[in-house]
């Protein structure tokens, strides 16, 4: 059976971890090839070579999304050296949880940068391609967080409600260009997002809550991303909620 993603070529930022290494891994199992970019370059090349030892075509490009520079030339390198882009996969993201009053402000211009700036980097680098194509397909990963505001979250729930606004509006702005756009939103899932938190009763709270039930893991992220990009053209899956069974909120 042909492979749903065959002669595709996706773009998975924040690919050296958790829900990005998985879905670099899973768009490849369906055919895709894949630019992997992230801060950590070994990490890139590590899983470059497990998806050629599965007979996959990968691109490593070590970029930091919050340098705009960095962004095109993820983009423009991915469009130059694979020949087109077909998938981007907004996934980059840092989750630096903590009170309002008295947070670490720090902390809040990462989250804005990484969160929201990434997203609008990349995809701003994108839409031209995909507009000449007249067809290509922008999945940015929100979270639940990005639905249900949370004390000890807010900034984190700002950066996500935003990548939700912004997702919405760039649907309508472009679903004529035949592009689509689809919000990912995962409740609690096992990565090592939590060992960046620097609050320590934010991360107390944080591994709390991933401890008192059985966490998403990457993968069950992944399959979600799979489904929404192998949708036929005239589909867009706009929205994909998804919670362990056991999350209340
Ligand atoms: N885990 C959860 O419970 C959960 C729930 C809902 C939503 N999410 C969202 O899922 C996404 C992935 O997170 P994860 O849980 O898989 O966490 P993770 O394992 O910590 O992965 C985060 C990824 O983002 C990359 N990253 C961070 N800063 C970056 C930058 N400036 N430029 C480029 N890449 C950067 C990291 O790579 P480098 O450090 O190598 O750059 C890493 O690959 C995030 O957007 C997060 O908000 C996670």
């Amino acid at each position: 059976m042909a492979l749903k993603l065959e002669g595709k070529v996706a773009i998975i930022t924040g690919a050296s971890s958790g829900i990005g290494e998985a879905t670099a891994i899973a768009l490849a199992q369906e055919g895709a090839s894949v630019a992997i970019g992230a801060r950590r370059g070994e990490r890139l090349e590590a899983l470059a070579k497990r998806i050629e030892a599965s007979g996959g075509k990968v691109l490593p490009i070590v970029t930091d999304v919050t340098d705009e520079d960095q962004a095109n030339n993820l983009v423009e390198k991915t469009n130059a050296e694979l020949g087109r882009v077909d998938i981007l996969v907004n996934n980059a993201g840092v989750a630096l949880t903590g009170n309002i009053d008295g947070g670490n402000t720090a902390d809040w211009r990462r989250m804005i940068d990484v969160n929201v700036l990434g997203v609008l980097y990349t995809t701003h680098a994108v839409l031209p391609i995909f507009k000449v194509q007249q067809t290509g397909h922008v999945v940015n990963i929100s979270s639940v967080a990005g639905r249900v505001a949370r004390a000890g979250v807010g900034i984190y729930n700002a950066t996500k409600w935003g990548v939700n606004a912004f997702s919405e509006a760039l649907r309508q702005e472009v679903l004529r260009d035949n592009i689509r756009v689809t919000i990912i939103e995962p409740g609690l899932v096992d990565t090592e997002i939590n060992n960046h938190t620097t609050d320590p009763v934010a991360k107390k709270i944080n591994e709390e809550r991933r401890k008192a039930i059985v966490p998403l893991q990457s993968e069950d992220v992944a399959a979600a991303i799979v489904y929404a990009v192998t949708q036929p053209s005239h589909v867009n899956v706009n929205e994909i909620l998804i919670r362990p069974t056991l999350q209340e909120r």
